[in-house]
């Protein structure tokens, strides 16, 4: 089995790598910007016609959340025509594309966790070009796995967990938001379930659509970077603040929680708490 993996050199990307051995029976393909540019239809036709792919997953996007808000050209030419030609040639060639959205396309005003069927309001040029890439792939293309994520850190290329690493080695007090509520989801574990999900027994129609992916658990970034210094015995002056005290160009969904319901059921998924996680990706820094 082929699986073609786009915006290989990013954090999702490389995590993919990383676990890819548990997958013997899967061929690889492992793109980056130059050998396939998502925006290109014929750069991505010349990558399909080589290799022929019976999966392609589409880690590559426009992910500078804040920049996004002055590039909004180039992030809708990444996030939302990217996935339509995406789209386009997994039709031409009967490939199940793979696909990774945002808690960002919600306005963050929910009380309690996202379904999947929750109506979007995106309030972000980034939520905005996720979202408009969604609905490209489901106007394009039926066989297809959207997995929205959130909060997504590794040990792989940058991230809130090693930022915040970075700034403990520069500082000794830092202060974080504490009003926005969601979860952290370790790339490993997102790759893991991404590849469950193509190599699960019999793919069936039913099965194609939007699901929902984090670790378990909820907590605010105040908490995620608490919890990164308490488990790397990193002694620094935490201050809590509020999002008024930390402006930033893109306006963030105050609660982001992911319901998992739907695809814990549908794939077996078992999901580990973010906690458990984080551990793991602190051990692989180390
Ligand atoms: N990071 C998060 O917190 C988070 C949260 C929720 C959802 N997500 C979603 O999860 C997915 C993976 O995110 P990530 O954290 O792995 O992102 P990432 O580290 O920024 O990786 C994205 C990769 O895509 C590449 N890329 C950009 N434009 C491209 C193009 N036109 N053609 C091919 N490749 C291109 C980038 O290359 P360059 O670096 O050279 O530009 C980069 O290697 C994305 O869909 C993102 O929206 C992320």
């Amino acid at each position: 089995m082929v699986v073609l993996v786009t915006g290989a050199n990013g954090q999702l990307g490389q995590s993919i790598q990383f676990i890819a051995d548990k997958h013997p029976n899967i061929q690889f393909v492992y793109t980056d910007f130059q050998e396939m540019d998502i925006t290109n239809l014929e750069s991505c036709q010349t990558v399909f016609s080589k290799y022929k792919p019976q999966f392609c997953i589409n880690t590559a996007a426009y992910t500078a959340v804040d920049k996004a808000e002055s590039e909004a050209e180039k992030a809708q030419l990444i996030n939302a025509i990217g996935p339509e030609n995406l789209a386009k040639i997994c039709k031409e060639f009967d490939t199940i594309l793979v696909h990774i959205s945002t808690d960002f396309i919600f306005d963050g005003t929910s009380k309690t966790p996202y379904l999947e069927s929750d109506i979007p309001n995106p309030q972000s040029v980034y939520g905005q070009t996720k979202l408009d890439g969604e609905i490209a792939i489901q106007k394009n293309w039926e066989k297809h796995f959207i997995v929205r994520t959130s909060w997504v850190y590794s040990q792989f290329a940058n991230n809130f967990m090693k930022t915040m690493l970075r700034l403990a080695s520069e500082r000794d007090n830092l202060s974080v938001v504490n009003d926005q509520i969601g979860t952290p989801t370790n790339a490993v574990d997102l790759a893991d379930v991404l590849l469950n999900i193509i190599t699960k027994d019999e793919i069936q129609i039913s099965h194609f659509g939007t699901y929902n992916f984090s670790n378990e658990g909820v907590c605010s970034w105040y908490d995620f970077a608490n919890e990164i210094f308490h488990q790397s015995k990193i002694s620094i002056h935490l201050n809590p603040i509020p999002t008024e005290a930390y402006p930033t160009p893109a306006k963030r969904p105050a609660y982001s929680v992911l319901d998992k319901t739907k695809i814990k059921k549908v794939f077996g998924v078992l999901i580990k708490d973010w906690k458990e996680s984080l551990k793991e990706s602190l051990n692989q820094l180390n």
